[in-house]
Protein backbone atom coordinates (compact mmCIF):
# COMPACT_ATOMS: atom_id res chain seq x y z
CA UNK A 1 0.00 0.00 0.00
CA UNK A 2 1.11 3.27 -1.26
CA UNK A 3 1.15 6.38 1.17
CA UNK A 4 0.10 9.85 0.74
CA UNK A 5 3.59 10.76 0.19
CA UNK A 6 4.19 7.88 -2.34
CA UNK A 7 1.02 9.75 -4.49
CA UNK A 8 2.81 12.58 -4.47
CA UNK A 9 -0.59 14.11 -3.11
CA UNK A 10 -1.75 15.59 0.06
CA UNK A 11 -4.89 14.57 1.48
CA UNK A 12 -7.88 16.95 0.14
CA UNK A 13 -9.51 19.23 2.34
CA UNK A 14 -12.39 21.43 2.04
CA UNK A 15 -9.71 24.31 2.53
CA UNK A 16 -7.94 23.08 -0.30
CA UNK A 17 -11.41 22.72 -2.33
CA UNK A 18 -12.19 26.51 -1.48
CA UNK A 19 -9.09 27.19 -2.53
CA UNK A 20 -9.38 25.41 -5.65
CA UNK A 21 -12.90 26.96 -6.57
CA UNK A 22 -11.62 30.48 -5.52
CA UNK A 23 -8.50 30.14 -8.43
CA UNK A 24 -11.16 28.85 -10.98
CA UNK A 25 -9.70 24.85 -10.83
CA UNK A 26 -12.91 22.63 -11.46
CA UNK A 27 -13.18 20.21 -8.60
CA UNK A 28 -14.04 16.23 -9.67
CA UNK A 29 -16.25 14.19 -7.70
CA UNK A 30 -16.66 10.54 -8.78
CA UNK A 31 -19.25 7.73 -6.59
CA UNK A 32 -17.27 5.22 -5.09
CA UNK A 33 -19.26 2.17 -2.80
CA UNK A 34 -15.92 0.03 -1.93
CA UNK A 35 -12.17 -0.11 -0.96
CA UNK A 36 -11.04 -1.32 -4.64
CA UNK A 37 -12.95 1.57 -6.42
CA UNK A 38 -11.76 4.00 -4.14
CA UNK A 39 -8.52 3.50 -4.12
CA UNK A 40 -8.45 3.55 -7.71
CA UNK A 41 -10.29 6.92 -8.47
CA UNK A 42 -8.01 8.03 -5.44
CA UNK A 43 -4.69 7.00 -7.61
CA UNK A 44 -6.08 8.65 -10.12
CA UNK A 45 -6.51 11.79 -8.95
CA UNK A 46 -10.26 12.53 -8.08
CA UNK A 47 -10.41 15.56 -5.74
CA UNK A 48 -13.78 14.17 -3.72
CA UNK A 49 -15.09 10.71 -3.56
CA UNK A 50 -19.44 10.81 -2.96
CA UNK A 51 -20.16 7.42 -1.58
CA UNK A 52 -23.70 7.45 -3.01
CA UNK A 53 -26.77 6.29 -1.93
CA UNK A 54 -27.25 5.53 -5.36
CA UNK A 55 -25.00 2.39 -4.55
CA UNK A 56 -28.96 1.38 -3.83
CA UNK A 57 -29.37 0.47 -7.78
CA UNK A 58 -25.56 -0.06 -8.60
CA UNK A 59 -24.57 -2.57 -5.44
CA UNK A 60 -27.77 -3.76 -3.90
CA UNK A 61 -30.40 -4.16 -7.10
CA UNK A 62 -32.99 -1.87 -5.99
CA UNK A 63 -34.93 0.24 -8.15
CA UNK A 64 -34.34 3.30 -6.03
CA UNK A 65 -32.43 4.67 -3.53
CA UNK A 66 -35.36 4.81 -0.50
CA UNK A 67 -34.94 1.45 0.30
CA UNK A 68 -31.07 2.17 1.48
CA UNK A 69 -30.57 2.78 5.30
CA UNK A 70 -28.50 4.77 7.46
CA UNK A 71 -26.56 0.80 8.34
CA UNK A 72 -25.66 0.42 4.38
CA UNK A 73 -24.26 3.65 4.24
CA UNK A 74 -22.17 3.87 7.28
CA UNK A 75 -20.69 -0.14 6.10
CA UNK A 76 -20.09 1.00 2.50
CA UNK A 77 -18.67 4.52 3.71
CA UNK A 78 -15.84 2.60 6.26
CA UNK A 79 -15.17 0.04 3.32
CA UNK A 80 -14.62 3.80 1.02
CA UNK A 81 -12.46 5.34 3.76
CA UNK A 82 -10.13 2.01 3.91
CA UNK A 83 -9.20 2.34 0.88
CA UNK A 84 -8.75 5.73 -0.10
CA UNK A 85 -5.30 7.54 0.83
CA UNK A 86 -5.94 11.71 0.37
CA UNK A 87 -9.51 12.35 -1.73
CA UNK A 88 -12.22 14.39 0.29
CA UNK A 89 -14.84 11.35 1.11
CA UNK A 90 -18.35 12.66 1.52
CA UNK A 91 -20.99 10.40 2.64
CA UNK A 92 -24.42 10.42 1.69
CA UNK A 93 -26.88 10.49 4.39
CA UNK A 94 -30.18 7.92 3.14
CA UNK A 95 -33.88 8.25 2.86
CA UNK A 96 -35.70 8.53 6.10
CA UNK A 97 -32.34 9.32 8.40
CA UNK A 98 -32.53 13.10 8.60
CA UNK A 99 -36.13 14.30 7.16
CA UNK A 100 -37.69 13.91 11.40
CA UNK A 101 -35.90 16.70 12.71
CA UNK A 102 -32.10 18.27 13.23
CA UNK A 103 -31.19 15.83 16.43
CA UNK A 104 -31.72 12.53 14.00
CA UNK A 105 -29.89 14.27 11.42
CA UNK A 106 -27.11 14.78 13.72
CA UNK A 107 -27.07 11.45 14.74
CA UNK A 108 -26.85 9.69 11.69
CA UNK A 109 -24.25 12.14 10.54
CA UNK A 110 -22.35 10.99 13.17
CA UNK A 111 -22.54 7.38 12.29
CA UNK A 112 -21.50 8.38 8.59
CA UNK A 113 -18.83 10.91 9.89
CA UNK A 114 -17.75 8.07 12.51
CA UNK A 115 -17.55 5.69 9.92
CA UNK A 116 -14.88 8.05 7.81
CA UNK A 117 -16.74 10.49 5.81
CA UNK A 118 -15.87 14.14 5.93
CA UNK A 119 -18.84 15.73 4.77
CA UNK A 120 -22.56 14.52 4.86
CA UNK A 121 -25.10 14.87 1.96
CA UNK A 122 -28.35 15.99 1.97
CA UNK A 123 -31.14 16.30 -0.48
CA UNK A 124 -33.87 18.84 -0.09
CA UNK A 125 -34.69 22.46 -0.11
CA UNK A 126 -35.12 25.40 1.83
CA UNK A 127 -36.35 23.23 4.88
CA UNK A 128 -33.34 21.56 5.33
CA UNK A 129 -32.07 25.17 5.95
CA UNK A 130 -32.33 24.97 9.55
CA UNK A 131 -30.62 20.91 9.80
CA UNK A 132 -27.97 22.42 7.63
CA UNK A 133 -27.49 25.15 9.98
CA UNK A 134 -27.19 22.51 12.71
CA UNK A 135 -24.79 20.46 11.60
CA UNK A 136 -22.21 22.97 10.26
CA UNK A 137 -22.36 24.50 13.62
CA UNK A 138 -21.49 21.44 15.37
CA UNK A 139 -18.36 20.73 12.58
CA UNK A 140 -20.16 18.86 10.27
CA UNK A 141 -19.54 20.16 6.68
CA UNK A 142 -22.69 19.74 4.56
CA UNK A 143 -23.10 19.64 1.27
CA UNK A 144 -26.64 20.23 0.11
CA UNK A 145 -28.46 17.92 -3.21
CA UNK A 146 -31.23 20.13 -5.34
CA UNK A 147 -32.71 19.73 -8.75
CA UNK A 148 -33.52 16.55 -9.05
CA UNK A 149 -33.26 14.91 -5.77
CA UNK A 150 -33.71 10.87 -6.43
CA UNK A 151 -34.93 10.03 -3.07
CA UNK A 152 -38.01 12.29 -4.02
CA UNK A 153 -38.38 10.16 -7.24
CA UNK A 154 -41.50 9.03 -6.34
CA UNK A 155 -42.98 12.67 -5.35
CA UNK A 156 -41.44 14.31 -8.64
CA UNK A 157 -42.99 11.61 -10.97
CA UNK A 158 -40.06 10.08 -11.85
CA UNK A 159 -36.45 10.98 -12.87
CA UNK A 160 -37.11 14.56 -15.09
CA UNK A 161 -35.77 17.69 -15.41
CA UNK A 162 -35.75 20.39 -12.70
CA UNK A 163 -36.18 23.95 -12.84
CA UNK A 164 -37.34 24.29 -16.58
CA UNK A 165 -40.06 26.60 -16.47
CA UNK A 166 -39.84 30.30 -14.45
CA UNK A 167 -41.05 29.41 -11.83
CA UNK A 168 -38.97 26.96 -10.82
CA UNK A 169 -36.02 27.97 -11.94
CA UNK A 170 -36.59 30.62 -9.01
CA UNK A 171 -37.64 28.51 -6.42
CA UNK A 172 -34.41 26.25 -7.43
CA UNK A 173 -32.05 29.71 -7.20
CA UNK A 174 -34.19 30.61 -3.46
CA UNK A 175 -33.58 27.05 -2.24
CA UNK A 176 -29.83 27.48 -3.25
CA UNK A 177 -29.65 31.27 -1.66
CA UNK A 178 -31.00 29.77 1.64
CA UNK A 179 -29.05 26.50 1.46
CA UNK A 180 -26.08 28.72 0.95
CA UNK A 181 -26.43 31.18 4.00
CA UNK A 182 -27.08 28.04 6.50
CA UNK A 183 -23.73 27.50 5.94
CA UNK A 184 -23.95 24.72 3.44
CA UNK A 185 -20.18 24.67 1.52
CA UNK A 186 -21.07 22.72 -1.13
CA UNK A 187 -24.45 21.70 -3.18
CA UNK A 188 -24.87 19.00 -5.76
CA UNK A 189 -27.23 20.43 -8.68
CA UNK A 190 -29.06 17.73 -10.67
CA UNK A 191 -30.58 17.37 -13.54
CA UNK A 192 -31.10 21.25 -14.55
CA UNK A 193 -30.99 23.82 -17.57
CA UNK A 194 -27.35 25.03 -17.78
CA UNK A 195 -28.66 28.36 -17.31
CA UNK A 196 -29.98 27.73 -14.33
CA UNK A 197 -26.89 26.20 -12.56
CA UNK A 198 -24.92 28.73 -13.62
CA UNK A 199 -27.07 31.24 -12.29
CA UNK A 200 -27.52 29.28 -8.71
CA UNK A 201 -23.50 29.66 -8.68
CA UNK A 202 -23.37 33.24 -9.65
CA UNK A 203 -25.64 33.60 -7.18
CA UNK A 204 -23.53 32.45 -4.26
CA UNK A 205 -19.85 32.31 -5.43
CA UNK A 206 -18.45 31.32 -2.80
CA UNK A 207 -20.33 27.71 -2.70
CA UNK A 208 -18.85 24.57 -4.83
CA UNK A 209 -21.68 23.71 -6.59
CA UNK A 210 -21.19 20.23 -8.30
CA UNK A 211 -23.16 19.45 -11.24
CA UNK A 212 -24.19 15.85 -12.81
CA UNK A 213 -26.77 17.04 -15.75
CA UNK A 214 -26.24 21.08 -14.96
CA UNK A 215 -23.98 21.78 -17.49
CA UNK A 216 -20.29 23.73 -17.36
CA UNK A 217 -21.13 26.89 -15.13
CA UNK A 218 -20.70 25.13 -11.89
CA UNK A 219 -17.53 24.86 -9.75
CA UNK A 220 -16.85 20.74 -10.14
CA UNK A 221 -18.90 17.82 -11.59
CA UNK A 222 -20.14 14.10 -10.56
CA UNK A 223 -20.55 11.52 -12.22
CA UNK A 224 -21.97 7.81 -11.09
CA UNK A 225 -18.58 6.01 -11.30
CA UNK A 226 -20.36 2.68 -13.05
CA UNK A 227 -22.22 5.29 -15.27
CA UNK A 228 -18.95 6.83 -17.03
CA UNK A 229 -17.49 3.86 -17.20
CA UNK A 230 -20.66 2.15 -18.74
CA UNK A 231 -21.06 -0.82 -16.72
CA UNK A 232 -24.55 0.30 -15.44
CA UNK A 233 -26.99 -1.57 -17.55
CA UNK A 234 -30.16 0.30 -19.29
CA UNK A 235 -30.37 3.52 -21.08
CA UNK A 236 -27.98 6.23 -19.93
CA UNK A 237 -28.80 9.74 -19.62
CA UNK A 238 -28.41 12.28 -22.11
CA UNK A 239 -25.37 13.86 -19.73
CA UNK A 240 -23.13 10.47 -19.07
CA UNK A 241 -19.95 10.53 -21.06
CA UNK A 242 -18.27 6.77 -21.75
CA UNK A 243 -14.80 7.63 -20.27
CA UNK A 244 -14.28 3.80 -20.72
CA UNK A 245 -14.71 3.81 -24.87
CA UNK A 246 -11.50 5.75 -24.89
CA UNK A 247 -9.48 4.78 -21.86
CA UNK A 248 -7.37 1.40 -21.86
CA UNK A 249 -8.33 0.41 -18.52
CA UNK A 250 -10.70 1.67 -15.58
CA UNK A 251 -8.04 3.78 -13.88
CA UNK A 252 -6.89 5.60 -17.38
CA UNK A 253 -10.91 6.25 -18.27
CA UNK A 254 -11.02 7.68 -14.35
CA UNK A 255 -7.96 9.79 -15.75
CA UNK A 256 -9.59 10.75 -18.51
CA UNK A 257 -12.80 12.20 -16.59
CA UNK A 258 -10.30 13.93 -14.10
CA UNK A 259 -8.53 15.59 -17.51
CA UNK A 260 -11.74 16.24 -18.88
CA UNK A 261 -13.50 18.14 -16.19
CA UNK A 262 -10.92 20.03 -14.84
CA UNK A 263 -9.49 21.31 -18.93
CA UNK A 264 -13.97 22.06 -19.18
CA UNK A 265 -14.20 19.97 -21.85
CA UNK A 266 -16.53 17.59 -19.71
CA UNK A 267 -19.38 18.52 -20.03
CA UNK A 268 -19.67 19.80 -23.30
CA UNK A 269 -22.79 21.72 -23.85
CA UNK A 270 -23.92 20.57 -27.19
CA UNK A 271 -23.79 17.01 -26.11
CA UNK A 272 -24.55 16.67 -22.30
CA UNK A 273 -26.43 19.51 -21.12
CA UNK A 274 -30.04 20.69 -21.17
O1 LIG B 1 -26.10 8.94 -4.89
C1 LIG B 1 -25.47 9.46 -5.80
O2 LIG B 1 -24.71 8.82 -6.53
C2 LIG B 1 -25.66 10.88 -6.02
C3 LIG B 1 -25.12 11.46 -7.28
C4 LIG B 1 -26.07 11.21 -8.38
C5 LIG B 1 -24.82 12.91 -7.16
O3 LIG B 1 -26.26 11.56 -5.23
Amino acid sequence: MSTPAETGRKPVTLHRLREMHAQGEKVTMLTAYDATFARLVDDAGVDTILVGDSLGMLVQGHGSTVPVSLDDMVYHTRCVARGNRTAWVIGDLPFGSYQENREQALRASVALMQAGAQMVKLEGGGWTAETVHFLTERGIPVCAHLGLTPQSVHALGGYRIQGRDEAGAATLRKHATELAQAGSAMMVLELMPSAVAAQVQADNPGMITIGIGAGSGTAGQVLVLHDMLHVTRGKLPRFVRNFMAEGGSVEDAVRRYVAAVKDGSFPDEALHAY
